[in-house]
C-alpha cells in the first residue's frame, strides 16, 4: 500500500507531490461500480478499501476489483481504524451519507459523497461543519455541471449573452422508471422520491448555471398514484417493491430567489408523457434564451432574431463525466485546487429540494433560510 500522508492541506500546496490519493469506499453497490470504473482513468488514487454491509457487495470488491479481502469492512468506523485512508468516497443510500462523512473527517479524511449530498439542510450543515473543522475538502457528487453542454452555456452566460436570467424550467420525467434496486421508494432511508433521486441532478445544474442565486422561498407539490400499487402493465419496468413505496411519483416545484428569478421543476418516476424520459431545462433571460439537453441558444444579433446550435458537440459519455467529477475532488485534495461542487454547493441544492418537501406538506409556500 501507498506510503499514509497528511491530509491537512489547507493553505498548503500538495504535500501529496508524487504520492497517490489513499481512497476507500463506503457503499459498494450500483453506483460505486461506476466510480470503481472512473478511478481506473485516474492514476493519482489507490482504492484501498471497501465497506459495505452485505456480503455479497464486499465479495464483488474482492473479486472484480482486486481489493485484498482484508481491506474489506462492513463497519466504516472499524476501516476508517484499520486502514487509515487519505479520503472515503460515500456510495451508501441518501440516509447514510452524513454519519459516515462526519466520521470521516473527523478522522482526517477528505470526502466525497454521492448526489444528494444528505438527506436534509441540517445534515449538509454537519457534514460542512466537520470539513471545516478538520482542514479536509468535502465534494458532493454532482456530474452534470461537467458536461460540454452545461460548460458551453456557463460561458455563454458569462458572457452576458443571456442578459439577467430570469426564469428556468427544469424537467426530470421517467415515464416508466421507478428504481427496481436499492432502497429509491423508502422516504425513511431516501428523504424522498423523484425530486430528491433524479430531480436534484437538473436543479444543480440548472442552479449552477443561473450562477448560484439565493433561493428564498419554495412551493410545491407531491403525488404518489403509481408506485406504491403493483404494476398493471405486462412488459413494461417490473418489480419496484410496491410494498415499501412510500415516496412521491411526481413532484412539481417552484424556487424564488433574492434576484428575482424563478426556477420550476418536475420530477417524476412515473409520469404520462409522450417519450421514455425528458431530462432537460430552459432558461429565459432578458437578452437571450437557452435550452440545455439540445443545446441551443436563442438570441437578438444584427437586426434578426438568431437561433445558435453547435455544429458538433462531443458527446458526454455518462463514465467521462464521472471521471470528470472524481477527478475534480481528487485533484483538490492533492493540490488544493478549486472544487466544482462543494459542500455549500450541495447545502444550497438541499435547501430548495427541502423547500419544495416541505410545502407540499404544508400546502402552502415556505421560506428558505
Ligand atoms: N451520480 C449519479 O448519477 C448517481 C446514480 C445512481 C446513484 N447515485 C447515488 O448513489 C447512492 C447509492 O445509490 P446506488 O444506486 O449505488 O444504491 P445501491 O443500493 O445499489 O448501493 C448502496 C450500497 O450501500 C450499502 N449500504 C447501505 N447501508 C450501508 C451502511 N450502513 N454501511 C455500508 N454500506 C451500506 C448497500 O448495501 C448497497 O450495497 C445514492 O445516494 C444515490 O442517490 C448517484
Amino acid at each position: 500500500m501507498a506510503e499514509s500522508v497528511s491530509t491537512k492541506i489547507e493553505g498548503k500546496k500538495s504535500e501529496y507531490k508524487g504520492k497517490k490519493l489513499r481512497v476507500a469506499i463506503i457503499g459498494c453497490g450500483g453506483i460505486c461500480q461506476t466510480h470503481m470504473k472512473a478511478y481506473k482513468e485516474i492514476p493519482e488514487v489507490e482504492i484501498v478499501a471497501g465497506v459495505d454491509i452485505k456480503q455479497d457487495r464486499l465479495d464483488l470488491m474482492h473479486e472484480q476489483w482486486g481489493i485484498p479481502k482484508k481491506a474489506l469492512f462492513k463497519d466504516w468506523k472499524k476501516m476508517l481504524a484499520a486502514i487509515k485512508p487519505d479520503a472515503v468516497d460515500v456510495c451508501t443510500p441518501n440516509g447514510v451519507h452524513c454519519a459516515p462523512v462526519v466520521d470521516a473527517c473527523n478522522a482526517g479524511c477528505h470526502a466525497i459523497v454521492e448526489k444528494p449530498m444528505a438527506m436534509n439542510p441540517a445534515e449538509c450543515e454537519k457534514m460542512i461543519a466537520a470539513a471545516k473543522k478538520n482542514h479536509v475538502k468535502l465534494s458532493v457528487g454532482f456530474q452534470q455541471r461537467y458536461r460540454n453542454n452545461t460548460q458551453a452555456l456557463i460561458q455563454a452566460r458569462d458572457e452576458g449573452r443571456f442578459g439577467d436570467i430570469l426564469f428556468v424550467k427544469c424537467q426530470a420525467l421517467r415515464r416508466r422508471g421507478i428504481p427496481n434496486w436499492g432502497v429509491f421508494g423508502r422516504k425513511e432511508l431516501q428523504g424522498g422520491g423523484p425530486m430528491i433521486d433524479i430531480g436534484v441532478h437538473i436543479l444543480e445544474c440548472a442552479w449552477e448555471f443561473m450562477g448560484s442565486p439565493k433561493p428564498i422561498a419554495a412551493s410545491g407539490n407531491c403525488w404518489t398514484y403509481l408506485g406504491n400499487k403493483p404494476s398493471k402493465i405486462r412488459n413494461a419496468w417490473p418489480n419496484w417493491d410496491y410494498k415499501t413505496y412510500t415516496v412521491e411519483d411526481l413532484a412539481i416545484g417552484q424556487i424564488r430567489f433574492e434576484n428575482g428569478a424563478i426556477l420550476q421543476i418536475e420530477s417524476s418516476f412515473a409520469a404520462h408523457i409522450p417519450q421514455t424520459d425528458i431530462f432537460n431545462f430552459t432558461a429565459m433571460g432578458t437578452k437571450g434564451g437557452c435550452s440545455w439537453e439540445d443545446t441551443a441558444i436563442y438570441t437578438d444579433e444584427h437586426d434578426m432574431m438568431v437561433n445558435m446550435k453547435p455544429a458538433y458537440m462531443p458527446a458526454d459519455d455518462w463514465l467521462v463525466m464521472f471521471q470528470r467529477k472524481l477527478s475534480n475532488w481528487v485533484q483538490g485534495c492533492l493540490n488544493n485546487t478549486p472544487l466544482g461542487a462543494s459542500g455549500e454547493a450541495g447545502l444550497g441544492v438541499q435547501k430548495m429540494l427541502d423547500g419544495i418537501y416541505r410545502s407540499a406538506e404544508a400546502g402552502k409556500e415556505v421560506t428558505i433560510k
